[in-house]
């Protein structure tokens, strides 16, 4: 490094050192190579192809428990059908942001159907749920305001709170007592501030709810605006499907939603929800909306058409939970540890790197796809295995995949 020796506590840059080189911090990078000499590499495996509950990796089957694809739509004819007839009708892509030449009426349609589903005035369709968070957060929050947020929040939202320049304030999960110390410190410190609070819906690696009935009143009475993640509850729970606000009976109250179509959409992109005055502003103020090419018309119809069937077919829902039931049941009489989870997102805690990657490769060897998931994406030591049902999964298909787990567990000692 071209610094010399520090001198009274500061740091002197050498002047005579050659600079170091960018791309130093690649040649270095050797864990992702190690885990791969070890046979224990578990990202970006290919699939080579799917029917929704099964999947094929080299050949082989593997049954799919580690999908986003909560409702089972991805693979359904008439969503398929939908796809193809947008794609003749407006083309593949829109070339071009919604601000200008990539809006649809079909993304139009969307947002109104989205509205009314989500039981606010207005909505707004972005790209991506990623997108989606950066754009709503970014947008509404700057310099001079306060975001605070679940030290589980997703990334997305971590990234919008970093991107707005706010100052972040950060609460023990899903603890409401600390949240009411944080919130009562970020008052103190910022009096007139602006407030923004984000939190998911249902946590996308713990697959437990966010406090709304605790957490909603406490945000207003401190003056807050609260933002709700439906990522991973949006068509999953509430009356209707329309996601954990529902749920709680807390629609009115909710002040701002945001879902993504990744999930039980079938497909890809992201929707915010709120009164139609800040859906206005963020849809002129959001960079990554105006910035960024719109959502393709085939996902757009692949949603519209998703959100048809889940209107009209609740039972789905009803078989998503029966299976979680399933499955968590039978982990739990194996001896596995699946944490907080109380949704169809369920975790077997494993605790250690290296273990999870190997209880992942036995899982996987024996033909279940799941996902391993480390930190910092879970708290340190909290390693595991993240499983996630579908409506589509049959009661064969789980038994089986519970007999490969017990097999799976007692081999690497879990159980
Ligand atoms: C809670 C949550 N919010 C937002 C996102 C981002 O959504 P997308 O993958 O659709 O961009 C995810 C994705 O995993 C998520 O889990």
């Amino acid at each position: 490094m071209g610094v010399r020796q520090p001198r009274g506590g500061q740091v002197v840059p050498d002047p005579t050192a050659a600079p170091e080189d960018l791309f130093e911090k690649c040649r270095r990078f050797t864990r992702a190579r190690e885990a791969q000499a070890a046979g224990l590499y578990p990202y970006f495996v290919p699939i080579m192809g799917s029917e929704g509950t099964e999947v094929h990796v080299e050949g082989r089957r593997k049954i799919m428990l580690g999908s986003n694809n909560y409702l089972g739509l991805t693979h359904d004819p008439r969503v398929m059908e939908a796809a193809q007839k947008a794609a003749r009708r407006y083309g593949t892509g829109c070339t071009g942001s919604r601000f200008l030449n990539g809006t649809l009426d079909i993304h139009e349609k969307l947002e109104a159907e989205l509205a009314g589903f989500l039981g606010k005035e207005a909505a707004l369709v972005f790209s991506t749920g990623f997108q989606t968070n950066l754009g709503i957060i970014s947008s509404l929050a700057g310099r001079g305001d306060v975001i605070i947020i679940d030290k589980l929040d997703h990334a997305c939202i971590v990234d919008g709170a970093i991107l707005s320049q706010a100052r972040v304030y950060r609460y023990n999960h899903n603890d409401m007592t600390h949240l009411e110390r944080v919130l009562e410190r970020a008052r103190r410190e910022h009096p007139v501030a602006g407030l923004l609070i984000v939190v998911d819906g249902i946590f996308s690696m713990e697959g437990d709810l966010a406090d709304l009935p605790h957490l909603v009143p406490l945000v207003h009475r401190f003056g807050g605006r609260i933002l709700i993640d439906e990522a991973h509850s949006m068509g999953v729970i509430g009356a209707t499907g329309a996601g954990v606000h529902e749920h709680f009976g807390l629609t009115p109250q909710s002040d701002l939603l945001m879902g993504t179509f990744s999930k039980s959409f079938a497909s890809i992109g992201g929707v915010a929800a709120a009164d139609e005055n800040v859906i206005h502003y963020i849809k002129h103020m959001a960079r990554t909306m105006i910035f960024s090419a719109s959502m393709p018309p085939y996902a757009v119809a692949t949603v519209r058409e998703c959100l048809r069937i889940l209107k009209s077919e609740p039972d789905r829902r009803e078989r998503l939970w029966r299976n979680a039931d399933r499955l968590k049941a039978g982990l739990q009489s194996l001896g596995f540890d699946t944490g907080l989870s109380v949704t169809p997102i369920i975790p077997i805690i494993v605790g250690d790197n290296v273990r999870t990657f190997f209880f992942w490769k036995v899982l996987f060897e024996m033909g279940i796809f799941t996902n391993p998931v480390i930190a910092p994406a879970v708290p340190e030591n909290s390693a595991r295995i993240r499983t996630s049902l579908m409506a589509t999964h049959t009661a064969a298909l789980i038994d089986e995949a519970l007999e490969i787990f017990g097999r799976a567990g007692r081999q690497v000692g879990l159980i």
